[in-house]
C-alpha cells in the first residue's frame, strides 16, 4: 500500500533510491517492463547492479529490430540476470496475418492498433497478471499524454501501482547516466533512432525533430500503442 507520504517521498528520491524504497515496501510482485530503449537501460542497470527483487521483462512482438536481440543478449551476459521474454499468442498472430496481411498495420489506424493489441497489449496483460507494482521508463517530456503522469499511481483497471522512476528526468539526464555508467544501448541510437519500437513502425528522425515522430510515422496522431493508454 502506497500512502500519500510515500508518494511524496518518491518525488524527492533519486530513481535509484526510489527503486530501493519500492523494493523494501513490497515483498514480491514488482515487475519492470523494458523496451530496451535508453530510459529502460538506465532502470535495468539500477535494478541489476543493486540486485533488487524486481522481475525485468520485455515483450518480443516478433517484429523487433535485430539490434534488440543483440542488446538483450548483451544485457544477459553483463548482468548475469535474465530478462524474461513474453511472446504474443501464436493463434492471434496467425489469424491476424492470414486474414489481414503480413504488414496490415499500414492499412488503417484500426488495423495498426489491433496489431499492437495482439503483439504488445495482450502479452503485457499476461506479464502483469500477478504484479503489485509495474515499473516503466516513461518520461513526462516524451509526449503530451505523458506530461501530467505522476511518479506513482494506482491503476484501478489492473489493480496495481504503476511507478515511473524517470518521469521527471530530461533526455540529457538519461544520456549522462548511460555514459557515466558505461551502460550499453541499442546501436540504432547512433543512427538517428531515438524512440524505438517495432522495426516496420519506426524510422530515424532528423536532428531537432520530435523523437516520437519516427514512431508510426505514417499516422498523424494516435502515436501510442495502447500499453499506457488504459
Ligand atoms: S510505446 O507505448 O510508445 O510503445 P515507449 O516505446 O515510449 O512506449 O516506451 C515506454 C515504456 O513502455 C517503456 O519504458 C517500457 O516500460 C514500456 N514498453 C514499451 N515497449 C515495450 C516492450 N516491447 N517490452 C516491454 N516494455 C515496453
Ligand atoms: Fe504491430 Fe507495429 Fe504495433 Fe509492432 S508497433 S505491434 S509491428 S503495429
Amino acid at each position: 500500500m502506497i500512502s500519500k507520504e510515500d508518494a511524496d517521498t518518491l518525488e524527492k528520491l533519486s530513481p535509484e533510491n526510489g527503486l530501493k524504497f519500492i523494493s523494501d515496501k513490497f515483498s514480491d510482485g514488482i515487475v519492470f517492463s523494458t523496451s530496451l530503449g535508453q530510459e529502460d537501460q538506465v532502470i535495468t542497470d539500477l535494478i541489476f547492479k543493486n540486485k533488487l527483487p524486481i522481475q525485468v521483462f520485455t515483450l518480443d512482438t516478433g517484429r523487433l529490430f535485430y539490434e534488440h536481440y543483440e542488446l538483450l543478449s548483451k544485457n544477459n551476459s553483463r548482468y548475469q540476470s535474465k530478462t524474461k521474454v513474453y511472446f504474443p499468442n501464436p493463434s492471434d498472430v496467425e489469424k491476424y496475418v492470414n486474414e489481414k496481411g503480413i504488414n496490415a498495420f499500414y492499412h488503417s489506424v484500426e488495423d495498426r492498433k489491433e496489431c499492437c493489441f495482439i503483439r504488445k497489449v495482450k502479452p503485457l496483460n499476461r506479464a502483469l497478471e500477478n504484479a503489485s507494482v509495474w515499473i516503466t521508463g516513461l518520461r513526462a517530456e516524451q509526449s503530451e499524454n505523458r506530461e501530467n503522469m505522476p511518479i506513482i499511481e494506482w491503476d484501478e483497471d489492473r489493480k496495481l501501482y504503476k511507478y515511473n522512476p524517470l518521469i521527471h528526468w530530461t533526455y540529457q539526464e538519461v544520456l549522462d547516466y548511460l555514459e557515466e555508467n558505461k551502460v550499453q544501448e541499442l546501436s540504432l541510437h547512433k543512427k538517428g533512432f531515438i524512440s524505438v519500437g517495432c522495426q516496420p513502425c519506426t524510422r530515424a528522425v532528423e536532428a531537432g525533430e520530435n523523437p516520437r515522430a519516427g514512431r508510426w510515422w505514417w499516422e498523424n496522431s494516435h502515436k501510442e500503442c495502447g500499453l499506457h493508454t488504459h
